[in-house]
């Protein structure tokens, strides 16, 4: 058996949204800025695309702007309204992913802005009366905060995090690639200055996704600068050629996600809860990183295992793969090396020491392919604690 558990690394292509795309790689190959029919037929799908994200997630097209990614999109949030807004501050955790830590590192480092990390408890957890007492200290800031961490799962309430900032008159970033497509964004509602999303989470093509701007509300601060400059695409404010084709695929991945998604969660939610129930009764002193094994409060996507040591879950993840069984590994920092997870290392009273193999699941994972999994992992589990012994 061949079983894909790293789903937040990437997921599954839909067949739907494959089909959706082929045409744009076929007969609809002209360039969306030419006037000509060829172009105008391909700018229609792009519009057509840009009015679905919009309408799924409550607001106006003029607000979503196509990118390469997350990646890109988290760093046009931050590197542009930094720059654009003139922020002097900038809050997040230590648990963000690179693509938000690093920019935000970089942008310090060069005296674009201070950096504060905000307190983390040790199941990572954001300390909320920390983060208002940063607030209150320095104003004219950046706040970026994921809502939903690709390690350990942990969610975060944008709404009060997001009426937080408004209080204080700050400008929220939300890193949302991992919640994008599996949770319902109102954007109407939430009180967010920018999130962002990535078609490969959610049964899309890899290499595009969008950002949101809020410019519709009173406490949005308006139109950014764009961060990668050249032509007029995106209405200015990202040059360069469409990815044409996987505009239309994320535009059909999220539709089709949106369409399904209180059934998958039951679906995915309820494979967890099984591989989490069948661990604890059958690994003795297994235990869950970050809050990754509290259905409420962490992604029903993620699972975070923790083992008694590095090493362990190093063997594990490579035997597991020699199973068919492909997982993703996530052993903390020790310090002076590059390898591991930083998320891991940077909970508080974290052994550095110990292991983790971090599942993740999505529609199209099986309950016999999780208990195939739990089976291997307590067999190779045994295996590695008696030549441990
Ligand atoms: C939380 C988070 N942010 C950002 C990214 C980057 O997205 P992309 O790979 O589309 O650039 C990822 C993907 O791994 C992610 O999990």
């Amino acid at each position: 058996m061949r079983a894909y558990f790293d789903n937040a690394a990437t997921t599954r292509l839909d067949p739907e949204v494959l089909e959706a795309m082929l045409p744009l790689m076929t007969e609809e190959f002209g360039n969306p800025s030419s006037i000509h029919s060829h172009g105008r037929k391909v700018r229609t799908a792009i519009e057509r695309a840009r009015k679905t994200v919009a309408t799924l997630l409550n607001t106006s097209p003029a607000e979503i702007f196509f990118t390469s990614g997350g990646t890109e999109a988290d760093n046009t949030a931050i590197r542009s309204s930094i720059e654009t807004y003139g922020l002097t501050h900038a809050i997040t955790s230590p648990l963000e992913h690179h693509a938000v830590l690093h920019t935000l590192e970089h942008l310090h480092k060069q005296g674009a802005v201070k950096l504060n990390l905000v307190e983390v408890d040790a199941e990572g957890r954001i300390n909320l009366a920390h983060l208002e007492e940063l607030l209150r200290a320095h104003p004219n800031t950046l706040v970026s905060l994921m809502h939903g961490n690709n390690e350990i799962g942990n969610l975060l309430d944008l709404e009060t995090v997001g009426r937080l900032c408004q209080e204080h008159k700050a400008v929220f970033h939300s890193d949302t690639v991992q919640t994008m497509g599996h949770y319902r964004h109102d954007l109407q509602q939430l009180p967010v200055d920018f999130i962002v999303g990535a078609a490969h989470k959610f049964h899309g093509p890899k290499g595009v996704g969008f950002l949101y701007v809020n410019t519709h509300t009173k406490s949005g601060r308006g139109p950014i600068h764009p961060f990668i400059h050249g032509g007029s695409q995106e209405r200015n404010m990202r040059g360069g050629t469409e990815n044409v084709y996987g505009i239309v695929g994320l535009a059909k991945a999220l539709e089709i996600a949106y369409a399904e998604m209180e059934s998958h969660r039951q679906y995915i939610e309820s494979l967890k809860s099984r591989m989490i129930g069948q661990l604890r009764e059958r690994l003795d002193g297994v235990s869950f990183n970050g809050l990754s094994a509290s259905l409420s409060e962490s992604l029903y996507t993620v699972l975070n295992v923790g083992l008694p040591s590095s090493e362990m879950s190093d063997m594990l993840l490579f035997n597991l793969d020699i199973a068919g069984i492909s997982a993703s590994g996530g052993s903390a920092c020790t310090s002076g090396s590059n390898l591991g997870s930083h998320v891991l290392s940077a909970l508080p009273h974290n052994d550095a020491e110990r292991g983790a193999i971090r599942f993740s699941f999505s529609k199209y994972n099986t309950v016999e392919e999780v208990d195939y999994a739990v089976d291997t992992l307590v067999e190779l589990f045994k295996r590695e604690q008696a030549v441990v012994k």
